[in-house]
């Protein structure tokens, strides 16, 4: 049996990259995928090769749209199975920053927060309207950012943290209210995707600059979209059922600590 057969799952984000891959393996594994993105063009391009998915726009920071999609999934489907709010900016493409401690725009700030906690916020808000009847799962993408401070990305961090902390509210207020809805978060790092575009740069720098991220990733190099993919997968169907309010990291070992280096 497919661990995810016959599953509603809706995930945000999902036109390219780690929604990308998401949205493959809960198709591979047996799940009604609904793709869905601001990249009208790209999700609806993949959605064509999944026969079992449809495509929506969704833009994460607006509530109406969260009640659209809502309003479409329980007169279609009756319930929502799972949500993975995977849909986040680090701003460097999409505002005009500065992105540093002290020189932070203002206007950059709450755009981040606007899409990565304020979205992650709706999904949550709507997920469980659509899930507290039969249950469900909730799994929202964080970030290593979201643990530890990136002092020329704060917005992004503080975005990041925000999503932390909220998925553990999140599990705690469902459980006490005896739903059975488990919310976890998953917190990335290092996986090549478009999102890495703008910082590693093109031709001989793009390069220069992977060898020395990597240098810095205990298992010595970037991840892939279905690293982050397998993980959603476990905390979205029953293998996981007793898990609830968890971080769960998938980033080759950088939060582990320090690398150890030989003395000799
Ligand atoms: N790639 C990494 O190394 C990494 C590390 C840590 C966390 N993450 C997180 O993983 C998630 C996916 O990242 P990715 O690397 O695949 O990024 P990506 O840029 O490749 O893809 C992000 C997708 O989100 C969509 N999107 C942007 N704004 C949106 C909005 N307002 N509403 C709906 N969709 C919107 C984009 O169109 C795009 O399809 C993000 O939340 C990101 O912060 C990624």
């Amino acid at each position: 049996m497919k661990r995810l057969d016959q599953k509603i799952c809706l995930i945000t984000g999902a036109a390219k990259g780690i929604g990308q891959a998401i949205a493959e393996l809960f198709h591979q594994e047996g799940g009604i995928v609904l793709i869905s993105d601001i990249d009208d063009t790209q999700g609806r391009a993949l959605s064509k090769t999944l026969p079992q998915s449809e495509y929506h726009h969704l833009d994460v920071k607006h509530e109406a749209e969260w009640q659209k999609i809502t309003d479409y999934i329980l007169d279609k489907y009756g319930r929502l199975d799972v949500l993975v709010n995977n849909a986040g900016i680090t701003g460097f493409l999409e505002t005009k920053g500065p992105f540093d401690a002290e020189n932070v725009d203002l206007a950059s700030w709450q755009e981040v927060q606007a899409v990565n906690s304020t979205g992650v916020m709706l999904g949550c808000k709507y997920a469980i309207k659509m899930m507290k009847a039969s249950g469900g799962k909730i799994v929202n993408i964080s970030s290593r950012s979201g643990i530890v401070g990136i002092p020329l990305a704060v917005a992004y961090a503080a975005s990041k943290a925000a999503v932390r902390n909220h998925t553990k509210s999140v599990a705690l207020y469902c459980a006490e209210k005896g739903y059975q809805i488990r919310c976890n978060s998953i917190h990335p790092a290092a996986i090549m995707t478009p999102m890495w575009d703008t910082m590693l740069g093109k031709g001989e720098m793009r390069e220069k600059m992977i060898k020395d991220v990597e240098a810095g990733i205990p298992m010595g190099k970037f991840g892939e979209p279905i690293d982050v993919a397998y993980s959603a997968l476990f905390l979205a169907n029953k293998e996981s059922k007793y898990i609830t309010g968890i971080e769960l990291t998938v980033d080759g070992g950088i939060l582990a600590g320090s690398q150890g280096k030989p003395t000799e």
